[in-house]
């Protein structure tokens, strides 16, 4: 599935809800679908809240399901790109000049799926790929 939406900051919920009703066909137990809504939401707001700071700009989100039954979850901008991916990524790094955010963000989506990778080039834009595998489905008699 791939999703195209411009980055008004309502669509943080819309992309949430649509990743949501894709996975829901791997059969989910609830906290494995609350895992991937909360990764999706952090990424996407990123995206509206960083990445397009003051602009508004496209998000791609391409969503993906293997055979083993993991989801794999991509959220692209081309916003302004982080300079430091690994200073980013820690817990409690943030660029929010306001005070608002708490920067864990990153820390949210490593803690909630089993991968995160995060690459990104300033004044490029940013692509973060999180990947969880979810449970077997109990065996029905
Ligand atoms: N898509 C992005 N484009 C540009 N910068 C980003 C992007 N995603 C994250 N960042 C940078 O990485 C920092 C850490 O992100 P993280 O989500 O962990 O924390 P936060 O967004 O600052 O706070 P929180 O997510 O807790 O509200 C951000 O403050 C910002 O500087
Ligand atoms: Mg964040």
């Amino acid at each position: 599935m791939k999703i195209l939406l411009p980055s008004f900051s309502s669509n943080e919920s819309s992309a949430r809800a649509m990743v949501s009703a894709f996975a829901a066909q791997l059969n989910p137990t609830f906290d494995e679908l609350s895992d991937i809504k909360c990764a999706v939401s952090e990424a996407v707001t990123n995206a509206i809240v960083h990445g397009y700071r003051d602009v508004i700009g496209q998000i791609v989100i391409s969503v993906k399901i293997y055979d083993d039954r993991s989801i794999r979850v991509e959220v692209k901008d081309k916003g302004c790109g982080i300079p430091d991916v690994e200073a980013a990524m820690q817990p409690l790094f943030t660029t929010d000049p306001d005070g608002e955010r708490s920067g864990m963000g990153f820390t949210v989506i490593e803690n909630f799926m089993d991968s995160l990778i995060v690459k990104s080039s300033p004044g490029k834009g940013t692509r973060v790929l999180m990947r969880k595998k979810l449970s077997p489905l109990p065996v029905k008699r």
